[in-house]
């Protein structure tokens, strides 16, 4: 199989990347990837020289340089996105730019080039938000109500990629998971900031009261539950995936990280919170369970261990990354 992975530089994308060529190594996989902030080939040295891997340049919007990237593919998995809320409350354009209309000419693409699948990467934000008190999950019938700029441009391109199965035929699938978390994700995400702040010696920002809850999934996990929706997933459906977390909060995560790296809650600083904050996520995945045989496998307290060990021990990766225009966002969304 030759697969185009787009947003393929990134967190997710670069671990689906090393997951595929690993698993299914006689495929081929071409990386399109514009290369934003989020972008890092350093993710895939480990393939950068393997002749089953290939890197295109390229922004989804561009429809020339899409359909060159397109040509022999049997199967397409869309990562590209702009995924950061908070910067999409900074500044919502390049969100729609990317994540809705990249989103069209990609799959006007797809749809010339006839590809056999084209598997869509969404997230859980489209749901909206759940409340501390009740024990609702998000399922695959809750209806969208995005609540930032960001959730609001992933269901404009779930709606897209639905309606171009529904009008033209395209087999598709679609994956709703819930926040991520492992190695090379990039540190403007909760875990990955506070890990590394803290290995600065700087404390962690905790938004608001702190008792925000989101459903914890690994990176891993992820990427074997879009390897078996791609593959066998019924064509036109969604499936939401998660993680093994029950209600967990981020003041617990962040002392959890305070405990694994012998710090202490001095290291913890109250900043203002995020306007329109969604309160809760929480995934019920039973029907990628029950239809696919997927689950998590990944506890999250052992592999909260092994992303810290990770991030200690690549040093040199996140030192590069957070130079640079990662200082400037710092302090617009921190001072
Ligand atoms: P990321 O920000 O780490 O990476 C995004 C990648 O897309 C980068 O390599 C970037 O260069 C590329 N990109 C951005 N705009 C592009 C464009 N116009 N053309 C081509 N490439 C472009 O994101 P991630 O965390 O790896 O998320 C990947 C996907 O998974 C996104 O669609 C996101 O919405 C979804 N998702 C992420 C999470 C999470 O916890 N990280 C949770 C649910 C869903
Ligand atoms: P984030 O990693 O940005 O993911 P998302 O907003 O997509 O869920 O944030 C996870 C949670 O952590 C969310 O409730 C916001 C909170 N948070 C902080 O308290 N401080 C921070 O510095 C960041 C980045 C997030």
């Amino acid at each position: 199989m030759k697969l185009l992975v787009t947003g393929g530089a990134g967190f997710i994308g670069s671990n689906f990347i090393l997951y595929w060529l690993k698993h299914y190594p006689q495929d081929s996989v071409v990386n399109f990837d514009k290369l934003t902030y989020a972008g890092n080939l350093e993710n895939l040295k480990e393939v950068e020289n393997n002749s089953h891997y290939k890197f295109i340049q390229g922004d989804i919007c561009d429809a020339e340089s899409v359909n060159v990237a397109m040509q022999n593919i049997d199967a397409v998995v869309h990562f590209a996105a702009e995924s950061h809320v908070d910067r999409s409350i900074l500044e919502p354009a390049p969100f729609v730019m990317t994540n809705v209309v990249g989103t069209q000419v990609l799959l006007d693409s797809a749809v010339k080039n006839r590809v056999k699948k084209l598997h869509h990467v969404s997230t859980d934000e489209v749901f909206g938000s759940l409340s501390l008190e009740d024990t609702n999950k998000f399922n695959e019938r809750t209806l969208n109500n995005p609540r930032s700029p960001y959730a609001a441009s992933k269901a404009g391109s779930d709606h897209l990629v639905r309606a171009y199965h529904t009008t033209y035929g395209l087999p598709i699938t679609i994956t709703n998971c819930s926040n991520n978390f492992g190695p090379y994700q990039f540190p403007e995400k909760l875990i990955p900031l506070a890990i590394t702040n803290l290995l600065e010696g700087k404390k962690v920002p905790v938004y608001g009261d702190g008792l925000y809850v989101r459903d914890w999934l690994y990176v891993e996990d992820h990427c074997r539950a879009i390897d078996i929706v791609l593959q066998k997933g019924r064509v036109g459906e969604t499936y939401c995936v998660g993680g093994l977390t029950e209600d967990i909060n981020n003041l617990a995560i962040i002392k959890k990280i305070l405990s694994l790296l012998g710090k202490g809650e001095e290291f913890i600083e109250f900043v203002k919170d995020r306007p329109g904050h969604d309160r809760r996520y929480a995934i019920d995945w039973s029907k990628i369970k029950n239809e696919l045989g997927w689950q998590p496998r990944h506890s999250f307290d052992e592999y909260l261990l092994k992303t810290v060990e990770w991030y200690k021990t690549h040093e040199s990766w996140w030192k590069h990354v957070k130079s640079g225009e990662y200082q400037k966002y710092y302090s617009r969304q921190y001072d």
